[in-house]
């Protein structure tokens, strides 16, 4: 399957780019420190799908994720819900900035997809 390589150079800090990737919505975020800290300072044994914000994000400052929400497949709308993170309208799950499912029926974490950094950090191959 094919491989896309993206500029993160082209993101904003604080910023989502969406773009579709094997026919998925893949959204990679530019994460603000605060952002960082916020997804660090959650208790993950406490979270449904307990994972560590750098088991979701080797290198911080950008989450990629397949922005498809795991409850029925909606796609969540970013900067939105009450974790600073994605909402999905169609059955009410908030997601956090580290893509961590926190409220609503959704029973997983929007997933990660394998990737890599390259051109030192300047871009990401998906
Ligand atoms: Fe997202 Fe149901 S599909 S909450």
């Amino acid at each position: 399957l094919a491989k896309i390589e993206v500029d993160l150079t082209a993101i904003p800090e604080g910023k989502n780019l969406a773009l579709k990737w094997r026919g998925k919505p893949l959204v990679i975020r530019h994460r603000t420190a605060a952002e960082i800290e916020e997804a660090n300072s959650v208790d993950v044994p406490s979270l449904r799908d307990p994972e560590t914000d750098a088991d979701r994000a080797s290198v911080p400052e950008y989450l990629v994720m397949i922005g498809v929400c795991t409850h029925l497949g909606c796609i969540p709308v970013g900067e939105a819900g009450d974790y600073g993170g994605w909402f999905c309208p169609c059955h009410g799950s908030h997601y956090d900035i580290s893509g961590r499912i926190r409220k609503g029926p959704a029973p997983l974490n929007m997933e990660v997809p394998p990737y890599e950094f390259i051109e030192d950090g300047a871009k990401v191959v998906v």
